[in-house]
C-alpha cells in the first residue's frame, strides 16, 4: 500500500475508507461495519468519518469496527461548522471521541467553513491537540483564499490537510489550490472519488478499464493514487467493492492511458469556484 507522508513526518495509508451514508439505521448495520473491517484487513486503515454522518451513527459504528483493533487505525473525523467555536469544538470532540470509542481522533477536520473565524477554530484545534485528544488537525471544503486564512492564523502553520471534491471529472483544485497546498507539504484528501459512482458511466472510463481487464472505479481510484501527496477515501459498503477498490492501488498506468483520460476529463484552463458536495 503507497503512504501519503503528514506535514510532520507521520506517514498515512494513500488509500482509506470513507462512512458517509452509513449509520443511518440506528447504529445496527452489520454489513457496514463488516465493510469496514475487511478494508482494514486489507491495509485501508485510515477511515474517513464526520459527526454530522448518520447523525453521529457513522462514528458508532466505525467505533464497532475498530474495537480491538484500535492502534492499527488512523481516524479521521470532522466537526460541523456550527460547532466550530473554541469551546465549541472541545465539546463536539468529546462527544465524538465517545461515539468512536476511543481517547485520540488521529486527524479533525473542520467540515467547511461557517460563521466562526478560521482563527478561532484553529485556537480550539491547538488546545485540543495540547490536550491530547487529537493528533493531528485539517480542514476540509476550503479554497485558497480561505487557506491563506488559516496558515496566518496563530498555530495554523499546523493545519495537516485539507479535504476535498477531487476525482476525474473534478479537477478545479489543480489550477491554484493543489499547488499551494503541494508546496507547503499539505496532503489533500480526494472525497467522492468515484463521484458517488456517477463517474462509473464514462465511455473512456470503461473502455480503458476494459482493456486492462480493471473496472472503471478502479481506474478512476488508479487516477488519483498516482499522485503525490492525494489520500483517496472511496467509500464501500459491500464487500466486493472494498476487495476492488483494494486491488486499484496495484495499477499504474501507463502514459497512453493517462492521456486517453486527460482528452476526455482534462485539467482546468482558468481559475474555477471551488466544487463540493
Ligand atoms: N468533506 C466532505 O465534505 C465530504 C463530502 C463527501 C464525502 N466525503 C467523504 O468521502 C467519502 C467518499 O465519498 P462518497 O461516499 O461521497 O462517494 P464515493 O466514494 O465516490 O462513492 C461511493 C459510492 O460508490 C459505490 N462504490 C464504491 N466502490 C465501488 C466500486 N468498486 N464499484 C462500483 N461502485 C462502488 C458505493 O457503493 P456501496 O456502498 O454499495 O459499496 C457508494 O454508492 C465519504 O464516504 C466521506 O467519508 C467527505
Amino acid at each position: 500500500m503507497q503512504s501519503v507522508t503528514l506535514p510532520g513526518g507521520e506517514r498515512v495509508p494513500a488509500l482509506g475508507l470513507g462512512t458517509w451514508m452509513m449509520g443511518e439505521h440506528g447504529g445496527h448495520e452489520p454489513e457496514s461495519v463488516a465493510a469496514l473491517k475487511r478494508g482494514i484487513d486489507f491495509g485501508m486503515t485510515l477511515i474517513d468519518t464526520a459527526e454530522m454522518y448518520g447523525d453521529g451513527g457513522a462514528e458508532e459504528l466505525v467505533g464497532q469496527a475498530i474495537a480491538g483493533q484500535r492502534d492499527r487505525v488512523f481516524i479521521v473525523s470532522k466537526v460541523l461548522p456550527s460547532n466550530a467555536s473554541r469551546a465549541g469544538v472541545a465539546a463536539a470532540c468529546e462527544r465524538s471521541l465517545k461515539r468512536l470509542g476511543t481517547d485520540r481522533i488521529d486527524l479533525y477536520l473542520l467540515h467547511w467553513r461557517g460563521g466562526v473565524p478560521l482563527r478561532e477554530t484553529v485556537a480550539g484545534f491547538v488546545d485540543l491537540q495540547r490536550a491530547g485528544k487529537i493528533r493531528h488537525w485539517g480542514v476540509s471544503n476550503l479554497d485558497l483564499d480561505e487557506m491563506n486564512a488559516v496558515w496566518a492564523a496563530p498555530g495554523g502553520a499546523g493545519c495537516a490537510a485539507n479535504q476535498l471534491l477531487y476525482n476525474l471529472g473534478r479537477r478545479g483544485i489543480e489550477w491554484d489550490l493543489r499547488p499551494a497546498l503541494s508546496a507547503r507539504g499539505v496532503p489533500i484528501m480526494a472525497y467522492s472519488p468515484l463521484e458517488q459512482g456517477r463517474l462509473l458511466g464514462n465511455r473512456t472510463l470503461k473502455q480503458v478499464a476494459a482493456a486492462r481487464g480493471a473496472t472503471p472505479a478502479q481506474v478512476a481510484l488508479a487516477w488519483l493514487l498516482q499522485q503525490a501527496g492525494v489520500i483517496v477515501i472511496p467509500k464501500a459498503a459491500n464487500l466486493a467493492h472494498v476487495a476492488e477498490n483494494r486491488a486499484a492501488a496495484e495499477i499504474m498506468l501507463t502514459a497512453a492511458e493517462l492521456a486517453a483520460l486527460e482528452r476526455v476529463f482534462p485539467p482546468p484552463g482558468r481559475k474555477m469556484p471551488l466544487a463540493m458536495l
